[in-house]
């Protein structure tokens, strides 16, 4: 088999590669090792920044995010038993974001992929990725009981975390910066009406609460935990006394209960693997970063990466121009900080830490009390949570 790109990891990041990719006469074959089913069902992340759908917009497969998705001009902010509103509209010159699953984002893509006649091979075994530092790079795997070679111009390594491509470059040639937060997120989903008209971060002496939204018959909520927690230490009551306890609110705001059909428990890192590149492997989104979920920048940081590298590979396909794939790093890493400072500050500033002292606990509630307070503050908030601009 052969292709121009070949993509490893059918996420976001490789899903919407292939699609950028396609809408510019580029050929490219992707691998996954999950099944369909299972990519489009995996419960993950659920906002979406303005730059994020403006380009699932643009290329073709917003439709069904502008019909289905919710469009939210600001969120709360809650500590001391107080609610404020973060404007994002006022403060960014008219910017919001849409809350709209990634499990959808998934299905549109998939589904534009494959009635485009895009190539997704699903459920392959043992994928490895050979002569990187050459001009044909190659991918090997098993698909439907036999041995595969896939030969590439290029490969692009959208496999997560937990994927086979970044541990495929030198270790001498990864420079990878890590912090690993002492807590985690218990995350559920809740047969209820929402409680609240846009999401509320809650910072509360227990610890971390956020409230959030899938449809107007199902909402998702988080509560910070333990890093190490398990489903089974979390029986409904548990959740709801906490729930209730870290949201109290002086205005009498009420959360509605309902049955709880999804519960997980979500690692808290940030990561940074740098450069994102090594001779003709690119990787982009989770294979190449990480950033704890308080500021729902994960999927969005995928979804700029590849928009970058496409637009190299274009460069490079049809003015014969190498400088963008030599620049796609660097471009990538400038917006990666700016996501790992600001989900950092976001964790930082809303969760309790085990080992904090009375001291860092007054600094967070001042910090809290600041960005409500100062508009210059404010609009930090609101210009980093809606995305800073894709160019
Ligand atoms: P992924 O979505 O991880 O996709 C990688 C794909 O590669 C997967 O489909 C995987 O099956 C496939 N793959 C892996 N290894 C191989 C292999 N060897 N061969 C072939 N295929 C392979 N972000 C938020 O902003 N808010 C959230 O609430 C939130 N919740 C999260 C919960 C969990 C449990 C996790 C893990 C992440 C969460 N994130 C959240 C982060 C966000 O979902 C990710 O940033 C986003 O999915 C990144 O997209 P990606 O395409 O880079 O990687
Ligand atoms: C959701 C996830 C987040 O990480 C976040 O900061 C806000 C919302 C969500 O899943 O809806």
């Amino acid at each position: 088999m052969r292709t121009q790109v070949g993509i490893v990891g059918a996420g976001p990041a490789g899903l919407l590669l292939s699609h950028l990719l396609h809408l510019d006469g580029i050929d490219s074959v992707l691998i996954e090792s999950r099944s369909r089913q299972e990519i489009e069902a995996t419960i993950r992340a659920g906002v979406l920044e303005h730059g994020t759908v403006e380009l699932l917009k643009k290329t073709g497969v917003g439709s069904r995010m502008q019909r289905e998705g919710f469009v939210h001009e600001g969120v709360y902010l809650r500590f001391g038993g107080r609610t404020h509103r973060i404007d994002f509209k006022a403060l960014t010159g008219g910017r919001a974001i849409m809350v709209y699953a990634q499990h959808e984002v998934i299905k549109d893509l998939v589904a534009a992929r494959l009635a485009a006649g895009g190539k997704i091979l699903f459920e392959v075994k043992d994928a490895a990725v050979y002569d990187l530092d050459t001009p044909a790079p190659k991918v090997r795997f098993h698909h439907g009981g036999k041995v595969e070679e896939l030969e590439c111009d290029f490969i692009a390594g959208c496999d997560g975390f937990h994927g086979i491509t970044r541990p495929s470059i030198p270790s001498r040639m990864r420079h990878e910066f890590t912090r690993v937060y002492p807590f985690g997120w218990f995350g559920i989903l809740v047969e209820a009406p929402p409680s609240t008209d846009e999401l509320i971060y809650a910072a509360h002496e227990r610890g971390f609460a956020l409230v959030s939204t899938r449809s107007p018959q199902i909402q998702r909520l988080y509560l910070q935990c333990d890093p190490d927690d398990e489903v089974k230490n979390w029986p409904e009551h548990r959740i709801w006394e906490e729930l209730h306890a870290r949201l109290e609110s002086a205005d009498g705001w009420k959360l509605a209960e309902g049955r709880i059909f999804q519960k997980s428990v979500i690692a808290m890192r940030s990561f940074v693997l740098e450069p994102m590149r090594y001779g003709r492997l690119f990787l982009a989104g989770d294979a190449a970063h990480i950033v704890p979920p308080t500021g729902a920048k994960g999927l969005n940081l995928a979804a700029a990466d590849v928009r970058v590298l496409s637009q190299a590979l274009v460069s490079f396909y049809k003015n014969q121009k190498e400088q963008l794939l030599k620049d796609y790093s660097a471009t990538a890493l400038r917006r990666v900080w700016r996501a790992e400072h600001f989900s950092w500050w976001m964790t930082s500033m809303l969760h309790r830490f085990h080992d904090e002292t009375p001291f860092h606990h007054r600094l967070q509630l001042a910090e809290l009390d600041y960005v409500v307070a100062s508009r210059a503050k404010a609009q930090t908030l609101a210009e980093n949570y809606v995305g800073l601009p894709l160019d």
